[in-house]
C-alpha cells in the first residue's frame, strides 16, 4: 500500500558512491555510474508516489576540490545522463529545473543544461530539480548580491525587505520548499544543502548507498514522513484544533 500523506517536495543529499564502490572493490567512477542509475529509478518512484519536486544533490561547490580525474569522469557522466534523460523527461513530461551558479559549469554541460530547460519548460505536473554546483552559502551571497542591485536601481525599497522578497532571489525561487530531505549513507549532516529551504522540512537518514537506492528505500522515506507531525513552532494542542 503507498504511505499517505505524500510530501510534495523531496529533496535528496545522493551520498555513499564512493564507498559502495570500494564495497565491490571497483573504481569510485562506477560508483558514481551506478549512482545515475540510481537517480532513474528514483525518478521514476517519485513520479509514481505523486511527488511532484523531486531535487537531487548531485555536485557541490566543494566538490570541486575532489582529484581533477574524479571531477573530469562526474562532468562527462552528468554529459551523458543529460543526453539520455531528455527524451525520457518529455516522455514523462518532467520540467527540469537546474540550481546552482550555473555559469561556472564546463560550456558543453551548459549547453546541455539550457537545452532540457528549454525543451521541459511548460511541464507543470512534475519538477526534477538537480543541485549543480550548488552551496547554500553561495545561494546567499548571490541572493544577498541581487537584492543590493535592486535596492540600488530602485526597484525594492530595503525597508519593506521581508523574507518573502528574498526568497524571490534564491535559486529556488519557483520552487516549493522542501517538505523532506533524504541524506543515503549513513552520514547525519546536510553539506550545505539548502539550508535555508529546509527551514521546516522533515529530514530522513537513510543508512543505504546511494547506488543502491531504491523503491523500497524511498518508500521507507515516505512512510517515516509520513508518521511525521510538523509543528511550525506550534504545540501539539493547537494542532488538533
Ligand atoms: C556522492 O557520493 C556523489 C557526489 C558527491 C558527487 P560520494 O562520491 O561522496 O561517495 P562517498 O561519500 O565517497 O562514499
Ligand atoms: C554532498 O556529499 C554533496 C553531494 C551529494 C553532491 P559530499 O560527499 O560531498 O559531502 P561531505 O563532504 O561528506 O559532507
Ligand atoms: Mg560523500
Amino acid at each position: 500500500m503507498p504511505p499517505s500523506n505524500i510530501p510534495q517536495h523531496v529533496a535528496i543529499i545522493m551520498d555513499g558512491n564512493g564507498r559502495w564502490a570500494k564495497q565491490h572493490g571497483l573504481p569510485r567512477i562506477e560508483g558514481h555510474r551506478r549512482g545515475a542509475e540510481a537517480v532513474k529509478r528514483c525518478l521514476k518512484a517519485a513520479q509514481d508516489y505523486g511527488v511532484t519536486h523531486l531535487t537531487l544533490y548531485a555536485f557541490s561547490v566543494e566538490n570541486w576540490s575532489r582529484p581533477k580525474d574524479e571531477v573530469d569522469a562526474l562532468m562527462d557522466l552528468l554529459d551523458r545522463f543529460l543526453q539520455d534523460q531528455l527524451p525520457e523527461l518529455l516522455k514523462r513530461k518532467i520540467r527540469l529545473r537546474v540550481i546552482g551558479r550555473y555559469h561556472e559549469l564546463p560550456d558543453n554541460i551548459q549547453a546541455r543544461l539550457r537545452e532540457a530547460e528549454a525543451a521541459t519548460r511548460d511541464f507543470d505536473q512534475h519538477t526534477l530539480g538537480l543541485a549543480l554546483n550548488y552551496g547554500s552559502r553561495t545561494e546567499v551571497v548571490d541572493a544577498a548580491r541581487s537584492i543590493a542591485e535592486a535596492a540600488q536601481a530602485g526597484t525594492l525599497q530595503l525597508d519593506q525587505l521581508d523574507y518573502d522578497t528574498f526568497r524571490q532571489h534564491l535559486y529556488t525561487t519557483d520552487m516549493p520548499d522542501p517538505d523532506l530531505v533524504i541524506r543515503t549513507s549513513g552520514e547525519s549532516r546536510l553539506s550545505n544543502f539548502l539550508l535555508l529551504q529546509s527551514a521546516y522540512a522533515e529530514i530522513y537518514l537513510s543508512p543505504v548507498l546511494w547506488p543502491a537506492f531504491d523503491e523500497a528505500e524511498f518508500k521507507n522515506a515516505l512512510t517515516a514522513y509520513a508518521a511525521r507531525e510538523r509543528r511550525y513552532g506550534k504545540t501539539a494542542e493547537q494542532l488538533i484544533h
